[in-house]
C-alpha cells in the first residue's frame, strides 16, 4: 500500500503530480471525486504537466497535457481535444481510507 497524500491537501478542484514505485502518475480532485492516471499522454507517451500541480487547463474543468494541448474529461480521462481525440489517459487503481489516498 502506497500513501499518496490526503485529498484535504489538494485544492478543489486541483491536481497533483507523484513518482513512486508505481510510476509518474496524478492525482485530480473535484468535489469528493478523486481521480488517479497514469502520467502519460496517449500522443507521445510523455508527462502531461506544466509543473508539479497544474494538469488541469486554466478553467480547472478539464485535463490538459502541457506539450501540445490535448483535452481530458475529468471523470474518465477521455481525450476530447487536441492531437489523440478518442484515447484515454490510464486510470490507476486507488483506495481512500479516513481522507487519504492509497495506491493497493
Ligand atoms: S504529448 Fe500530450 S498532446 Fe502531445
Amino acid at each position: 500500500m502506497i500513501k499518496l497524500c490526503a485529498v484535504d491537501e489538494l485544492t478543489n478542484p486541483g491536481s497533483k503530480g507523484f513518482h513512486n514505485e508505481k510510476g509518474h502518475l496524478f492525482v485530480v480532485r473535484q468535489d469528493d471525486n478523486v481521480y488517479v492516471y497514469e502520467n502519460s499522454c496517449p500522443h507521445l507517451g510523455i508527462n502531461l504537466e506544466w509543473h508539479e500541480e497544474q494538469f488541469l487547463d486554466s478553467e480547472q474543468r478539464l485535463i490538459q497535457c502541457s506539450n501540445h494541448g490535448a483535452l481530458f474529461l475529468i471523470h474518465n480521462g477521455e481525450c476530447i481535444a487536441g492531437p489523440c481525440p478518442g484515447e484515454k489517459l490510464n486510470p490507476i487503481p486507488h483506495e481512500i481510507r479516513e481522507g487519504v489516498i492509497y495506491l493497493p
